[in-house]
């Protein structure tokens, strides 16, 4: 087992209040939330927090909002799939929660400054990008091109819509979005996001990929920025683990000798190109 330096900090739970909600899609909701006397919650884009719903239980849960945000709230987006999650649908306005973190490393953002980004989002995986995306929006001038491809199942599926209509407005950021099953109204793309890939203009050695999205997504998109010449050391990626503790005491995000709760989420290509069950 690692011998890991622990802060007193990272055990301490703290009081969290939500102060917003808002039903983003049938299963996704977004909370905006605050620290017990106004504190901040002081993240990285790609830091996730432990987020604890009395009596339910606590789970590893992303930060959507980019640390730029002047405000000292922050925010979430959670989808309902099991005990946690839905006992914090449940919740309100008023209604407080736990919170630990923030946990692990982010998206090396001081790396990325003067260069192009690529940032590959399917699904839920835009709820950690928009950190990311929004932070960059903020300090617009430190980074080069902005490309972002979106890849969703369905139309109804696609989160942050009014924010995306605004990125879709930009003149400094390319933007494409793809759906796997469209409807009579949808004049967007169809198909998968491995078919964007390809008719991004970028210059490889200066662009950094970031992905983020369900596991299954990985393998293709990688395989086609390969095929773009993105060296694998600017191909970004977030491992979602299975987490309890967040801190590399348990074990449960282990897959050989890296932890994901503390090594990552974030990894780049070829620090973990190599390990059983990557990809
Ligand atoms: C670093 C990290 C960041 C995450 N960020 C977000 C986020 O921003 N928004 C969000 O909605 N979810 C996120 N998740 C996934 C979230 O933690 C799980 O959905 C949650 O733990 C499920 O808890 P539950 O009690 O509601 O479900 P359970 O009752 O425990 O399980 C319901 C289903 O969810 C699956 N599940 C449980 N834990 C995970 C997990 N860690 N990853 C994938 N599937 C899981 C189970 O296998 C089961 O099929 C993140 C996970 C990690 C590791
Ligand atoms: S979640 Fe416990 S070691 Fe990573």
């Amino acid at each position: 087992m690692k011998k890991i330096a622990l802060t007193n900090s990272q055990y301490i739970m703290k009081k969290g209040k939500i102060l917003r909600t808002r039903q983003l899609t049938d299963f996704e909701k977004l909370f905006e939330i605050s620290l017990e006397g106004g504190e901040r919650l002081d993240h990285e884009p790609g830091q996730f927090i432990m987020l604890s719903v009395c009596g339910a239980g606590e789970i590893p849960i992303s930060v959507s909002s980019s640390p730029s945000n002047i405000s000292s709230s922050f925010e979430v987006c959670v989808r309902a799939v099991g005990k946690v999650t839905n006992a914090l649908h449940k919740l309100e306005a008023g209604d407080e929660i736990g919170i630990r973190g923030p946990f692990g490393k982010g998206f090396p953002i001081r790396i990325f400054e003067g260069n192009d980004l690529l940032m590959v989002a399917g699904g839920l995986g835009i709820a950690p990008l928009r950190s990311l995306i929004k932070y960059v929006f903020d300090n617009r001038r430190d980074f080069g091109k902005v490309h972002i491809l979106l890849g969703c199942k369905s139309p109804a599926d696609i989160l942050f819509l009014d924010e995306i209509e605004e990125w879709n407005q930009r003149m400094d950021v390319y933007y494409e979005c793809t759906v796997d099953r469209a409807v009579p109204e949808w004049q967007g793309q169809v198909g998968r996001i491995t078919t964007l890939i390809p008719g991004v203009h970028l210059e490889p050695e200066r662009t950094f990929a970031v992905v983020v999205g369900p596991p299954v997504m990985y393998k293709f998109v990688i395989k086609e920025l390969l095929a773009k010449n993105i060296p694998g050391r600017q191909i970004m990626v977030s491992f979602e683990r299975h987490m309890k503790c967040g801190m590399g005491k348990c074990g449960h995000c282990q897959i050989q000798h890296v932890y994901a709760c503390q090594d990552g989420p974030v990894f780049n290509y070829d620090e973990i190109k190599y390990l059983k069950e990557s990809y």
